[in-house]
């Protein structure tokens, strides 16, 4: 597939960028850029020499949400029938670390793609917010759920019913934020993390990104079933015998994935 909208570069070993390109419509997401993304994110999902990805939008905006102009006379049929969720949901399904470096606008499914990524570097300037119910509309790619489950109940209310909007430092305190860096040095602060990520052992840092999701859909006693079992199998894993005989033998490990 060719990118019309999306750009995807290397920028440190095992890290792959995905940049959201359709700066003059603030990275609206149209249809053709969903299918892109999706495509592009299971790509490097399967790309054995990715080991972190890092989505980024520009300085301005990291997505200021779906295509208004392209939704608004479609039926709710076609909403349901086009591979509109798809973007959304392959972010989502990544088994490789996802980090999301917003800056400027991420408002409605915008807000959403970050959400749905592991780790979210923010610029000064990030504003994020779910401006949805201005078109009449509710946050459909998780965007009440993934933030109702981050910030309870009524912060959630505020951000989905009237338009609420966080600056990076209120997303910092909130927990919706890991970092807030000077808008010149997000990204590199973003890359920089992916790198870091990037040379861990590969199977513990998938296991322990299934892990932690698991959390959000199970109760405790089942989450901590799951974990188990993922410790366990662990110890099936050559990376296993490496990390600790390394650390032994006062010596860095060397992962193979294996
Ligand atoms: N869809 C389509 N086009 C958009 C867009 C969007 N979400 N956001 C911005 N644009 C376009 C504008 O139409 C405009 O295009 P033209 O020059 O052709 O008119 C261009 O980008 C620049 O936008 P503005 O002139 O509005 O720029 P501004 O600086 O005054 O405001 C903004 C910037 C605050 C981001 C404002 O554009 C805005 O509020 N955008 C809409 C945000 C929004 O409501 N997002 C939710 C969408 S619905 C959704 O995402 C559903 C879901 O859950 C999946």
């Amino acid at each position: 597939m060719t990118y019309e909208y999306i750009l995807i570069e290397h920028p440190a070993p095992g890290v792959a960028l995905v940049r959201l390109n359709r700066p003059k419509q603030y990275n609206a997401l149209n249809l053709r850029l969903l299918q892109e993304l999706a495509h592009a994110f299971r790509t490097l999902d399967e790309d054995d020499d990715v080991r972190a990805i890092v989505l980024t939008g520009n300085d301005k905006a990291f997505a200021a949400g779906a295509d208004i102009k392209e939704m608004m006379d479609k039926t709710a049929v076609q909403m349901k029938n086009a591979p509109f969720i798809s973007g959304w949901d392959a972010v989502a399904l990544a088994k490789k670390p996802v980090i999301a470096a917003v800056s400027g606008y991420a408002l409605g499914g915008g807000a959403e793609l970050a959400w749905a990524c592991d780790i979210i570097i923010a610029s000064e300037t990030a504003v994020f917010g779910q401006p949805e119910i201005n078109l009449g509309i509710i946050p459909g790619a998780g965007g009440t759920q993934r933030l109702a489950r981050t910030l309870g109940k009524y912060l959630t209310m505020e951000i989905v019913l009237n338009d609420r909007r966080l600056t990076a430092a209120e997303a910092e305190r909130f927990g919706l934020v890991n970092h807030v860096f000077p808008v010149d040095t997000y990204l590199e602060e973003a890359i920089k993390m992916a790198a870091r990520l990037a040379s861990r052992a590969p199977l513990a840092l998938r296991f322990g990104k299934e892990a932690v999701l698991y959390a959000f859909n199970s109760t405790l006693d089942a989450g901590l079933q799951h974990e188990r079992l993922l410790f366990y199998t662990l110890f099936c894993t050559e990376d296993q015998k490496e990390g600790m005989h390394a650390f032994v033998e006062k010596r860095t490990p060397q992962w193979k994935g294996t």
